[in-house]
């Protein structure tokens, strides 16, 4: 697929997907949907030395201020449904990658922009990040895991009150909240996320591949997330990664683990 909305850049494993839109303040159309679906479910996964994926909008204004509202006015009841379907199937397929997926999160950040930085694993805001959920102030609600994942982070009082308001709230807030990992000035913030990305690669990436199995079957209604865990634990406890890491510590030397 031709990446029309999105810039991709891999180095050394570590994939930079921006959302490149800056006129638009980076608005999900559906054009950037699609490739947002064609890189987490076809691109990605077929790239062989990849570790990590960030995320993170174009310019300084905006991550992401939503979906583009100048394709609303076609939807209608039908429409509207297969859209969030959409959204949220492309959603979760981020949210359920099974290598660490970072979003670097710059100015707004609002509807969609929101849901899409709440389905990565962690979130780095600079200081100038905004975050809101304002979908009520043009008649609709969240569609692509808003009402959902935001209750996660939040708890569900403020998360009802940020749904039905409106509201916007600063990055200072939303990190008082649980929304987002750490708040940096822009500098600080983007080798916050290389350090944490170098941090979470340097371990074995079934290991982490498991671990995010196992925190999202949390939230899963008709899963057991303790069934989850065994399984998994059994599962990391077979990988050759798992022996380096425990001779590893008795040799008091760093593991070097191959993911195998
Ligand atoms: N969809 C489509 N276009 C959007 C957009 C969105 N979600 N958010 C911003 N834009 C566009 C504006 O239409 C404008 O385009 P134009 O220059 O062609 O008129 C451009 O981005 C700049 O936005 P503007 O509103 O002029 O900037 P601002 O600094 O005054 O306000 C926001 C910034 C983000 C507060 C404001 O644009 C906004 O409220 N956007 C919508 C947020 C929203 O409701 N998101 C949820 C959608 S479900």
């Amino acid at each position: 697929m031709e990446y029309k909305n999105l810039l991709l850049e891999e180095k050394e494993g570590i994939l930079t997907a921006t959302i490149n839109r800056e006129k638009a303040m980076n608005a999900l159309n559906n054009a950037t949907m699609l490739e947002l679906h064609h890189l987490f479910s076809v691109d990605a996964p077929h790239r062989a030395q990849l570790k990590g994926i960030i995320i993170t909008g174009a310019g300084d204004r905006a991550c992401v201020a939503g979906a583009d509202i100048k394709e609303f006015l076609s939807l209608d009841a039908m429409k509207g449904e297969a859209m969030a379907h959409r959204g949220q199937d492309i959603f979760f397929y981020i949210e359920q990658f099974p290598k660490p997926v970072i979003a670097l999160v710059n100015g707004y950040t609002l509807g969609a922009g929101c849901e899409l930085a709440m389905a990565c694993h962690l979130r780095v805001a600079t200081t100038n990040a905004s975050f809101g959920q304002p979908e009520v102030n043009l008649g609709i609600i969240p569609g692509y895991g808003g009402t959902q994942r935001l209750i996660q982070y939040i708890g569900k009082g403020k998360a009802l009150e940020l749904l039905m308001t409106g509201d916007m709230i600063d990055a200072n807030e939303a990190h008082r909240l649980g929304l987002v990992n750490y708040v940096l000035e822009k500098e600080a913030a983007q080798a916050k996320v290389q350090k944490l990305m170098k941090k979470i690669t340097s371990k074995g990436p079934k290991a982490i591949a498991k671990i995010i199995e196992s925190v999202n079957a949390y939230f899963k209604h008709n899963v057991n997330g303790y069934s989850v865990e065994l399984e998994s634990f059994g599962y990391a406890a077979g990988t050759e990664d798992f022996k380096e890491g425990a001779q590893a510590f008795i040799e008091k030397r760093k593991p070097n683990f191959k993911g195998r």
